[in-house]
C-alpha cells in the first residue's frame, strides 16, 4: 500500500514513516525540509524493499495540495493511505501574536488537510478501500488560551473526522482521529512554549509509541486513537467539567504571562 504523509520530516510523521516502510509499504514523503525526506528516504530504502517519493510542498500556500495532487496523478501513483499529519502551533496571546503566522498556521493545519482529503477521497471511495489518519491533539477538546487557533484548529480536525468516519464507513473507507499529547518531536520549539507548565506537569510521550498507536487504530478501522491514560482523562474533564472551570485551568497550563 502507499501512504502519503504530510509532515513527514520529522517528529510523528517521520515515525510514521518508518512504521510504513518496515511494514513494507512505499511511501510519498511531503513537507517543506527537502534534506531531512531525503536521507529518510535513503534510509528507509537501503534498509526495507520499498519505494519512497519525496515530493517538497509548503501547505501554507493554498496552491499547495491541488500541486501536489496533480504531481501525484502524473506520476500514476495511487495513494491508499493518507496521513494528514503536518501542523504547528503559534503559542501567545492573540491581541499580540503575529498574523501572518496565524494565517499559515489555519491554511496548514485546517485548510490543506482538508484539501487533501477532498482530493483523495473519491478515489478510495471509488476502489472501496482507503485509509485517513488525521493528526488532531488533546488541544481538540477544549479551547486553550494562549495557543486559541491552534486548539481551534485541533478542534475542526476532531469534529470533520468524526463526521466522516461515518460518512465513509460504508464504502471500506477508515477515518481515524488521532489526538496526541504532548509529545516529544520538534513541535514544542517550533510553537516557543518555553513558559508551558503543560510540558513540565503532564507526561511528554515518545514519538514512536504515538505514531504506532495511531496507526494501528488506523489499521483497525477505529474513529478515534487516544494515545495514552493522561489524554483520556484531558479528554474526559473537558468533557464533564464545566467549561468556566477548564478554561482558566487551561490557561493555567498553558502559562503565558499577561500582556505586555
Ligand atoms: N508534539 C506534540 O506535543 C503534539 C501534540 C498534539 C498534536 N501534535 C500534532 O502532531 C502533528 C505533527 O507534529 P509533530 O509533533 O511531529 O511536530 P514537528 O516535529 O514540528 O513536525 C511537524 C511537521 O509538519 C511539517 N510542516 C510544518 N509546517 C509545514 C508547512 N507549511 N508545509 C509543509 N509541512 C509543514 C514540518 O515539516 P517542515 O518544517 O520540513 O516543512 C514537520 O515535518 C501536528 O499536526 C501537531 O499539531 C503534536
Amino acid at each position: 500500500m502507499l501512504a502519503l504523509i504530510t509532515g513527514a520530516s520529522s517528529g510523528l510523521g517521520l515515525e510514521f514513516a518508518k512504521i510504513h516502510a518496515e511494514k513494507g509499504g512505499d511511501l510519498i514523503l511531503v513537507a517543506r525540509s527537502v534534506g531531512k525526506m531525503e536521507a529518510l528516504k535513503t534510509e528507509l530504502e537501503s534498509k526495507y524493499a520499498v519505494k519512497v517519493y519525496v515530493m517538497p510542498a509548503d501547505l501554507s500556500d493554498p496552491a499547495a495540495p491541488d500541486k501536489l495532487f496533480a504531481d501525484v496523478q502524473s506520476m500514476g501513483l495511487q495513494v491508499d493511505m493518507l496521513f494528514n499529519n503536518a501542523g504547528f502551533s503559534v503559542y501567545g496571546l492573540f491581541a499580540e501574536t503575529d498574523w501572518k503566522k496565524e494565517e499559515e498556521l489555519l491554511q496548514v493545519n485546517m485548510m490543506a488537510l482538508t484539501r487533501l482529503t477532498k482530493l483523495f477521497v473519491p478515489g478510495m471511495v471509488e476502489r472501496r478501500k482507503g485509509y485517513i489518519l488525521q493528526v488532531a491533539s488533546n488541544a481538540a477538546y477544549q479551547p486553550g488560551p494562549t495557543m486559541a487557533l491552534y486548539y481551534a484548529s485541533k478542534a475542526f480536525v476532531y469534529y470533520f473526522s468524526s463526521a466522516l468516519y461515518n460518512e465513509l464507513k460504508p464504502y471500506g473507507v477508515h477515518v481515524t482521529c488521532l489526538t496526541p499529547g504532548p509529545t516529544h518531536t520538534g513541535f514544542q520549539d517550533r510553537a516557543e512554549m518555553h513558559e508551558s507548565r503543560l510540558l513540565k506537569i503532564l507526561p511528554v510521550a515518545k514519538a514512536e509509541p504515538v505514531a504506532r498507536y495511531g496507526y494501528k487504530a488506523l489499521l483497525k478501522g477505529k474513529r478515534m486513537a487516544i494515545p495514552s491514560f493522561s489524554v483520556l482523562m484531558l479528554q474526559m474533564g473537558s468533557k464533564y467539567m464545566p467549561w468556566n472551570i477548564v478554561v482558566p485551568l487551561t490557561r493555567y497550563l498553558q502559562g503565558h504571562s499577561d500582556m505586555k
